[in-house]
């Protein structure tokens, strides 16, 4: 294993930055690595008062554990129907409210939520995580004794929507249609994708669920669309909106997280070489090192609520209506929960990280997450003798997701 010869890609902010900070802005996070900023926010200002950014109001920034999981745990206080991150509660809310599920609350909520559960059944699950550890070793098979792949593209760009796409038993032939449109939609390949695009995508992905809804409605399978799109509320089916936003919400919440944290997972092991040696060896379990993989590179940077009401967070007063984020990256760092927290340990226990959220919207999607990177590293470790960087990492273009759009390595068998 060699160490990374290339320049930090990311300069570390130091504390002094923080007044003139916008962390509404997607080049905030491309370009500097923030850990000063949340350990000086853990410590001094908990609860910090965001000046206004990206046109809309200030806001409130979380950063330790205990506090984001105050927030997760209560909708009732902190709601998600308003938006559930920093791109559309500032913009005055989600037009997906009370239809999706992730910015839906209350008994509605509850409905979608079980509905969505029912679509990850045992069954189903154990045939999408058989596929997944199979393409996992396909994949890294490909690239292994090349000079140079891009995982980020060649390897981690395929397992998550082809899990995804087999969860939704989507049609093999629209699968790379699917894979070109959810990355335009996300928005994250970097600043220069117009605002146009990004939405003629989403409308795209829309009308494509709404179509293999409905030809799923009269030939049902066991797959998620079909569960979707035969379940019952109370008596009633859902409505026609209901089923594509939740559709659409397993590629939003599935894709572009577990890519990055499985991309994450191989910049770490060429920094950390004795880590990858030691996952190499067997001498940690992979169950662990999935869950270190998850808090290391906590691929959900924030997620966002807003306060029902008057109410105090740690002390703060925090009026009706403001908007409340919660920023993982920092609390999935708090020393106060994790022992030497800037420490890459894979074999740490416990590692009780909010990687996947906290409380009622906890990821429904976390068991097939985990299985997936648990496929690429069991695919790695077999595979795979040495990993060295080639080249240099590219962050992607996020206020929401973190992690490297590409990584140039070298996989040596
Ligand atoms: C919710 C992260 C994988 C679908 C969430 C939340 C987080 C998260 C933090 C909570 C959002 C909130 O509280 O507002 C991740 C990460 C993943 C991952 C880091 C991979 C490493 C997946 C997968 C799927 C999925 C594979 C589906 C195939 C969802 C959905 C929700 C959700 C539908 C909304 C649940 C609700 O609101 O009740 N995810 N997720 N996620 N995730 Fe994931």
């Amino acid at each position: 294993m060699t160490r990374p010869t290339t320049p930090p890609v990311r300069t570390v902010l130091p504390p002094s930055a923080l007044p003139g900070l916008d962390l509404a802005d997607p080049a905030t996070h491309a370009r500097h690595d923030l850990s000063e900023i949340w350990r000086t926010l853990r410590a001094e200002d908990p609860v910090h008062r965001h000046r206004p950014a990206g046109g809309g109001p200030a806001f409130w920034v979380v950063t330790r554990y205990a506090d984001a999981a105050e927030v997760y745990r209560a909708p009732d206080r902190f709601t998600s129907e308003r938006g559930n991150v920093l791109a559309s509660l500032l913009q005055g809310g989600d037009s997906a409210s009370g239809v999706m599920a992730a910015v839906t609350d209350g008994p509605r909520h509850r409905e979608l939520r079980r509905v969505l559960l029912k679509a990850f059944s045992p069954r189903v699950l154990a045939a999408v995580v058989d596929k997944v550890e199979r393409a996992a070793h396909d994949l890294v098979a490909a690239v292994a004794g090349r000079p140079e792949c891009d995982f980020a593209e060649d390897v981690a760009g395929h397992l998550p929507l082809k899990a995804i796409c087999d969860l939704l038993d989507v049609p093999g032939q629209d699968r790379a249609f699917l894979l070109r449109l959810t990355g335009t939609a996300l928005g994250s390949d970097g600043p220069d994708q117009s605002p146009f695009d990004v939405w003629q995508a989403r409308n795209d992905i829309l009308a494509y669920f709404g179509e293999l809804a409905k030809s799923r409605q009269k030939h049902p399978g066991t797959d998620a669309v079909s569960t979707l799109a035969t379940a019952t509320i109370e008596g009633r089916p859902l409505t026609m909106d209901e089923i594509v936003a939740n559709c659409y919400s397993l590629i939003l919440g599935g894709d572009e997280t577990s890519r990055l944290s499985m991309t994450g997972a191989v910049l770490a092991f060429t920094e950390h070489p004795a880590q990858w040696q030691a996952l190499k060896n067997g001498e940690v379990s992979v169950d662990t090192a999935v869950d270190e993989v998850l808090r290391w590179t906590t691929p959900a940077l924030h997620f966002g609520r807003t306060a029902t009401a008057d109410t105090r967070l740690n002390g703060v007063p925090v009026a009706a209506g403001d908007i409340v984020t919660v920023w993982n990256a920092s609390a999935n760092r708090d020393e106060a929960v994790f022992t030497d927290p800037d420490r890459f340990d894979l074999g740490r226990t416990p590692n009780k990280h909010l990687s996947f959220g906290h409380g009622p919207h906890y990821c429904v999607g976390a068991y097939l997450g985990r299985a997936e990177i648990a496929g690429l590293l069991k695919a790695l470790r077999e595979r795979v003798d040495r990993i060295e960087l080639t080249g240099r990492p590219r962050p992607v273009y996020s206020s929401m997701l973190s992690g490297f759009g590409s990584l140039p390595v070298r996989l040596v068998a």
